[in-house]
């Protein structure tokens, strides 16, 4: 089915979010609950994705899955009987709560057979894409980018300049070694746009060491690619880690002249894929909650406040 562009006001009518690891970093919890389904306060990872593609206009998330691992789909099922039982207790806000995620998009699960990288899990997602669709977006359900909105921004960059447009942040060197890195060149002045937040992209480079890295932006988990991506990750060889990357197929397209922005996040962020990461977004979640907030802030200063008699009194 062909949606009107009207439909779609940027244009994104497919979000492409690979949800295909193991989630080691969270076992046991993760053999059986996949990652994207752990709650930030209560409502799972992926919802907010979802939340997010939603706000950029989109219709379709290609979750890209591992065989056997279509529980994150069922997130977006309808539950009629939960649905029924909570509305004859009158428990219209958790009614809403159920039928949330399943009326912000439609899901269509694509399932990767061997964790061969995120550059071969974005590739899949071809299968499900529309004629029309010439841009897609991928969103990385381990990256939190707030405030919500950066989506926005970058496909508005995308409609000035053309090309594809990646979201950044600008890390301390000694931590690009975990990311793709890029190489920018800044933006002409007169082009109207914010050069201190626009950069042109003029190579990629997957996961360097600190002191070969050409800067210290780096991509961070969402990205609005030109549907020639496709192609150039057909062409696109085992890298980094012998896995095949998003990143060395961005930078095939770069040299094969395809234009490339990047727009800087300058607000918060968090990392869901390890707990080191995901503890302090259900924190920050949980501060900002109107119903939790006040009872946790007590809460986490009353622990806070613990841990340091505790350690304290060691010291002495
Ligand atoms: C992936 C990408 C990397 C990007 C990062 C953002 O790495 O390969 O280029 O900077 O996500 O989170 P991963 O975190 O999967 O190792």
């Amino acid at each position: 089915m062909s949606l009107s562009p009207s439909a779609h006001p940027h244009g994104v009518k497919t979000v492409i979010v690979p949800a295909a690891g193991l989630g080691t970093r969270f076992l046991p919890a993760t053999k059986t609950v996949p990652k994207e389904l752990l709650p930030v306060v209560d409502t799972p990872g992926i919802e907010l994705i979802a939340e997010e593609a939603n706000a950029l206009g989109a219709s379709r998330l290609a979750l890209i899955v591992a065989p056997n691992k279509q529980e994150v789909l069922r997130h977006f099922e309808h539950f009629p009987d939960l649905v029924e039982t909570l509305s004859e207790r009158g428990k219209t806000d958790q009614v809403e709560k159920v039928q949330r995620a399943g009326k912000l998009m439609t899901p269509v699960a694509v399932e990767q057979e061997k964790p061969l990288g995120l550059g071969h899990a974005v590739g899949l997602a071809e299968s499900v894409l529309d004629d029309d669709e010439d841009v897609v977006a991928v969103m990385l359900p381990d990256d939190l980018v707030l405030p919500m909105g950066v989506l926005e921004k970058m496909a508005a960059v995308r409609a000035q300049l053309g090309g594809s447009v990646l979201c950044a942040v600008d890390v301390p060197r000694e931590d690009v070694f975990n990311y793709g890195v890029f190489d920018i060149k800044d933006i002409p002045a007169d082009c109207g746009l914010d050069s201190e937040d626009v950069k042109r992209v003029v190579g990629m480079v997957e996961k360097p060491d600190p002191e070969d890295a050409p800067s210290t932006f780096v991509a961070t988990g969402r990205y609005l690619l030109d549907r020639g991506i496709f192609d150039a990750l057909r062409r696109t060889q085992p890298g980094k880690g012998g896995e095949i990357q998003l990143t060395d197929a961005i930078e095939t397209m770069i040299q094969e002249g395809h234009k490339v922005h990047i727009v800087v996040h300058r607000g918060k962020r968090h990392d869901l894929g390890n707990p080191v990461g995901y503890i302090p977004a259900c924190v920050d979640f949980g501060l900002s909650h109107p119903q939790y907030g006040p009872a946790l802030r007590r809460a986490i200063t009353e622990i806070l406040a613990e841990h340091e008699a505790a350690e304290t009194s060691a010291g002495e």
